[in-house]
């Protein structure tokens, strides 16, 4: 199955958008790991729109983040087809990506993100209306559907399909669903079946092998990875390594984990600054690479209350260095 977009592998694996998490650092990270495209988190076509620096700031990435999609979410034809103009001819992403997945409140308000599933015909003026805005590929994430009552992944990828996308992802889940209940993995197989566009299965991937299940089970072209890629970015390489049917490199050693966690602070602090906002919104992600190491609690707990990068940093070579020494 043909991607929009140029992929090294003829089953790529994704990292997912995902709001303060994909940002440009971690994307950095994963493409390093062996993420074969990444997606930006969601933005807001109305900030784009009006040219919010911040919001553009938000879109900004580097050359080796490619193959990288940009992904915007809106309920109004009109303004997604502006912004959509305005990221083309601004940063050039290799595809725009259409939110119709977001469950948050804020977002579903003003029928966006999942919102518009409850109204197909704005689903599809949405993605006529950017397709005509951009020379780019336009591909879409979707749900299963608002609500159980309105249930029907294989239509709603249809009808999307039907108005221009040329690759779609499912996670199959409602958005009354939120994160409840495992995602409905057959429901990813109907969609690859009906559809003659690439089909990317989402939801509930935690190791290299729920990859290669996920294939199997559903024909996807490709799988999408949010959740399972926390602090784990060594999870794309070892799929990849089943995919191609190698022995799986081993799980990373806490040196190698905190080397990485280093690399990705150090990237953080020149693409964002050493603010506070900076270290602040890295503390997940510190919390996450030290799960289930030795003397993890303490050591988050001294990561926790840095409020500088330069800070962590330095709690990262103590930690390292420190058991260097202690091990000799
Ligand atoms: C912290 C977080 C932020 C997310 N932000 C976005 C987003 O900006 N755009 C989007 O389409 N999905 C977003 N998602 C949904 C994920 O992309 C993905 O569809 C969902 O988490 C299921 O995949 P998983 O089981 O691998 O986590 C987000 C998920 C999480 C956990």
């Amino acid at each position: 199955m043909d991607f929009p977009y140029s992929v090294a592998h003829d089953f790529p694996l994704f990292l997912a958008p995902m709001a303060g998490v994909s940002e440009s650092p971690f994307r950095q990270i994963c493409r390093g790991y062996g993420a074969d495209v990444v997606v930006s988190e969601f933005i807001s076509s109305v900030g784009i729109s009006l040219g919010i620096e911040r919001v553009l700031a938000e879109m900004r990435f580097e050359p080796v983040e490619r193959p990288i999609g940009i992904q915007i979410y809106g309920a109004d034809a009109t303004i997604m087809a502006q912004a959509a103009g305005m990221v083309t001819e601004l940063f050039e992403p290799d595809f725009v990506d259409i939110n119709f997945g977001c469950p948050v409140k804020k977002v579903v308000r003003n029928n966006g993100g999942s919102g518009c599933l409850k109204d197909m015909s704005l689903v599809r003026g949405i993605i006529r209306a950017v397709r005509d805005a951009t020379s780019l590929p336009v591909t879409v994430k979707i749900r299963s559907g608002w609500d159980e009552t309105q249930r029907d992944p294989v239509e709603i990828a249809l009808r999307c399909q039907e108005a221009g996308a040329q690759a779609l992802t499912l996670h199959p889940r409602t958005r009354t669903q939120m994160y409840q209940g495992a995602a409905n993995w057959d429901e990813i197989a109907a969609v690859a079946q009906a559809l003659e566009i690439p089909v990317i299965g989402n939801g509930d991937i935690r190791t290299p092998e729920d990859v290669l299940a996920m294939r199997t089970q559903t024909n996807c072209a490709g799988v999408m990875i949010a959740r399972g890629s926390f602090g784990n970015p060594w999870l794309f390489a070892q799929a990849r390594d089943l995919l191609e049917a190698r022995a799986k490199r081993p799980d990373p050693t806490p040196a190698e984990r905190f080397n990485t966690a280093l690399e990705h602070a150090r990237l953080a602090l020149r693409l964002q600054g050493d603010t506070r906002t900076t270290a602040l919104e890295f503390r997940k992600h510190f919390g996450w690479y030290t799960k289930g190491l030795r003397d993890a609690s303490e050591l988050r707990q001294r990561l926790f209350a840095i409020e500088s990068m330069a800070e962590a940093e330095a709690i990262f070579c103590d930690y390292l260095y420190g058991s260097a020494r202690s091990a000799a």
